[in-house]
């Protein structure tokens, strides 16, 4: 008698946790997993992009994210659509202590009086309080009101001097870099009194970029991968001759074994080889897809696989555009005899 009542409740508590006490639905996660440590969550590894998020849909889909189980936000100065993004921040009411909000400083704005006013303006469009990343978007620094004229005045360490005070005055928990190459990071490394947390740049199959990857781990840089749908971002159309990853047979083979979309597979990569995804979708349907990505995983003859087909293709360089050779000692650097670009 005694066994069948501790059978049973078992069964009845069980039941409990499955049925009543699960407070999340089937489409909406709990917070992804982050470690804390002094001062703070550290950088969630799946996070929401706002580049190119239309003003009118950015709102939501920030507050649709957040209130699904995102709890990081890729925004920036350049992309016009802080202050609506504030508004879905605002709207989804996480704890700011649970959110994870990243934003970067413009290539106008490399000087230290600009950068302060630059990083204020983010945080009070945003509505934050305090930044938890800020980037320095690119190694490139413009002439304050003179379009891409570029600053030879103004070296990216004297603005990484500018970005620890920004630090240094807690407006961003941390700082970190976006777009850099080899060189110009261990110019940071080499000079530092904060050193960058994290570096933010295009990595994703078609440009896996893994010894760069791999010596950030060495460094004790994170690597946040934007673009991480590869070519899938519109703008990106015309820029190179590979057909869609999204129609790529081999990616559709592997999703297939995964049961899972194309686009969760690419994602569900990126983080295996732990890199930091933002995938931007401003669609309910794709932002609740994406964040799927977190439950497949690859063998390793899968991931050799892929790393066989790397196609060494970077999607957003706008160097041409500036009149500068950036990504010199990477994969598929600019090459400063091609049309103007515009990207960011
Ligand atoms: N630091 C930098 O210089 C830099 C540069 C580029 C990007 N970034 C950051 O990285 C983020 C992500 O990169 P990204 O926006 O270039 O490209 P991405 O996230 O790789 O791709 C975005 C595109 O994919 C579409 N999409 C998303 N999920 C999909 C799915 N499951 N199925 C089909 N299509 C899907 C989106 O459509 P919809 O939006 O129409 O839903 C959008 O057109 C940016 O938003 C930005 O925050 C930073």
């Amino acid at each position: 008698m005694t066994l069948f009542k501790a059978i049973w409740g078992v069964l009845f508590v069980g039941a409990y946790l499955c049925f009543v006490a699960t407070p999340w639905t089937l489409s909406v996660r709990p917070p992804l997993t982050t470690e804390r440590h002094e001062g703070g969550i550290e950088i969630p590894s799946f996070g929401l992009g706002t580049w190119l998020s239309d003003r009118e849909k950015v709102a939501h889909a920030v507050e649709f994210a957040l209130n699904s189980g995102y709890n990081h936000v890729d925004a920036a100065l350049i992309y016009r659509n802080e202050d609506e993004t504030g508004k879905g921040i605002e709207a989804a009411k996480l704890p700011r202590d649970k959110l994870w909000v990243t934003s970067k400083l413009w290539n106008a704005d490399h000087r230290a009086k600009e950068a302060t006013i630059a990083v204020q303006k983010s945080i009070k469009d945003l509505g934050v309080g305090y930044l938890d990343l800020y980037l320095m978007h690119w190694p490139v620094a413009f002439i304050p009101g003179e379009g891409t004229k570029i600053d030879e005045s103004t070296s990216i360490v004297d603005t990484w001097r500018a970005m620890e005070n920004i630090a240094r005055s807690g407006l961003a928990r941390k700082i970190g870099i976006s777009n850099f190459s080899k060189r110009d990071v261990q110019k940071i490394m080499d000079s530092c009194q904060i050193c960058p947390y994290a570096h933010e740049f295009e990595t994703h199959p078609y440009l896996q970029q893994q010894e760069f990857v791999d010596w950030h781990k060495e460094i004790g840089v994170k690597v946040i991968a934007y673009s991480p749908l590869a070519n899938t971002n519109p703008t990106y159309k015309d820029k190179q001759r590979l057909d869609p990853i999204l129609e790529d047979p081999l990616w559709i083979d592997l999703a297939g074994k995964k049961n899972a979309t194309v686009a969760q597979a690419v994602l569900a990569w990126g983080l295996q080889r732990d890199t930091i995804v933002i995938p931007k979708s401003v669609h309910e349907e794709y932002i609740l897809e994406n964040i799927g990505a977190v439950d497949i995983k690859f063998t390793k003859e899968e991931m050799e696989e892929i790393a066989v087909h790397d196609k060494k293709t970077r999607m957003n360089d706008p160097g041409r555009g500036w009149g500068i050779k950036l990504f010199a000692d990477l994969d598929d650097p600019t090459q400063l005899d091609g049309d103007e670009e515009d990207e960011l």
